[in-house]
């Protein structure tokens, strides 16, 4: 089937939207009809070429909610016209990693950055050039192929447009402050950057029953956005805000800092070390370039003062058992999804998307994409 697509060409490049061939579902595999797809800054940081990938074109987008049109051979856990949001590891279920809990680190994620799916081969072609596509799933065209495992069904009578950020920004945002910094009741947290994943740790703090969940970004619609989701207090800067859980706890710091700035360098390390008392963890959920080598921390301080370094993929969570679980505290009221998409774009508009994001002027983007006749 043909099927419109955003892809790269090169890096680094812009979204072209083209229209490509979709082979139909193989072994293990469903048809997806996208119905909307989340701008994560992940997808950006492989234009920029912040990360290299080597077969290009490339279509974008891991974070996504859509329906099952069709099915492959052998596929057990979904039906067409299931409701799915796609999980960007594609969790097994089977290897150490699934089998102790921690489906965020299967051991297929290594598929992620190649662009095939889990045989090794492509879906998607451009003109007559097989087309990779992000985490398996390329959520940013109008139908995709994936493996069963990418995909975590969903009530039917939830808003897709809702669920999609369940993809990625919630379940990273949110585990990195439930699961990797582990925020108890009366804690100091510190979020260090209130994009579509900061926001949700903004959340998860808040949830887990933080004192004090301090928002630091400079983009004031992204502080006021903080303040309305949970955060206690708002600054422009790590300074201040570092300062400010000092100020608060008798000169130590906060128990906690969550980085989720768009592009990390070693000096946001630096500063969000600097930032936790002893003892306290810094979670680095930001992705750097692959060019950063190095950071900037003390390794006599991180021996006395016993500070942690904590490294956060995908919240440390089990999308197909956490997923769901987070859409029920959505239905209950107790976790925000529609205030966190500020705007919405056709496919056609991804770099405007894209661009609004650079400029903060959004806490999420969000593409719809239209219902077309097949
Ligand atoms: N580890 C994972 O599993 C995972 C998953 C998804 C995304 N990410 C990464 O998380 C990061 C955030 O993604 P996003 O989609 O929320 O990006 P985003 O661009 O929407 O948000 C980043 C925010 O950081 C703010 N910021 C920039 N510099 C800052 C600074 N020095 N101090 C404070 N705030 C600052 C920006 O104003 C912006 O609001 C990206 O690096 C992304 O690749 C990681
Ligand atoms: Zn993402
Ligand atoms: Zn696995």
């Amino acid at each position: 089937m043909k099927t419109k697509a955003a892809v790269l060409m090169q890096q680094p490049g812009e979204w072209e939207v083209v229209e490509t061939d979709l082979d139909g579902p193989r072994d293990s595999e469903v048809l997806v009809r996208m119905v909307a797809a989340g701008l994560c800054h992940s997808d950006d940081h492989v234009a920029k070429a912040d990360g290299k990938i080597q077969h290009f074109p490339y279509c974008g987008g891991h974070e996504g909610a859509g329906v099952v049109e069709d099915v492959g051979p052998g596929v057990r856990s979904l039906k067409p016209g299931d409701h799915i949001v796609t999980s960007f590891i594609p969790g097994c279920g089977r290897c150490a990693f699934c089998a102790s809990g921690h489906q965020n680190l299967c051991q297929y994620g290594a598929l992620i950055m190649h662009g095939s799916q889990l045989d090794g081969t492509y879906r998607m072609r451009y003109q007559g050039q097989d087309v990779a596509r992000s985490s398996l799933i390329g959520a940013f065209a109008e139908y995709s192929v994936m493996s069963e495992w990418s995909a975590v069904r969903i009530p039917d009578h939830v808003p897709l447009r809702s669920a999609a950020m369940l993809g990625c920004g919630v379940p990273t945002g949110w585990g990195s402050a439930v699961n990797a910094a582990q925020v108890t009741p009366g804690q100091v947290v510190i979020v260090m950057g209130v994009g579509g994943i900061g926001i949700n740790a903004v959340q998860g703090a808040a949830h887990a029953g933080a004192g004090h969940v301090i928002a630091v970004d400079p983009v004031p619609l992204k502080r006021e956005t903080a303040l309305k989701l949970g955060a206690t207090g708002a600054f422009s800067s790590i300074e201040e805000a570092a300062e400010f859980a000092r100020s608060i706890t008798n000169g130590q710091g906060a128990d906690s800092t969550v980085v989720t700035v768009g592009v990390l360098n070693g000096e946001h390390l630096g500063q969000a070390f600097d930032s936790v008392r002893k003892g306290g963890v810094v979670v680095v959920t930001a992705v750097a370039p692959m060019t950063v080598g190095s950071i900037p921390v003390s390794p006599f301080m991180l021996a006395m003062f016993e500070k942690r370094l904590q490294g956060c993929l995908y919240g440390s969570m089990s999308p197909s058992g956490d997923i769901p679980r987070l859409l029920a505290m959505y239905e209950n009221g107790q976790l925000k999804l529609d205030e966190l998409v500020t705007t919405t774009y056709s496919l056609d508009e991804i770099n405007v998307g894209y661009r609004d994001m650079h400029a903060g002027r959004n806490i999420r983007g969000l593409i719809e994409f239209p219902v077309l006749p097949r």
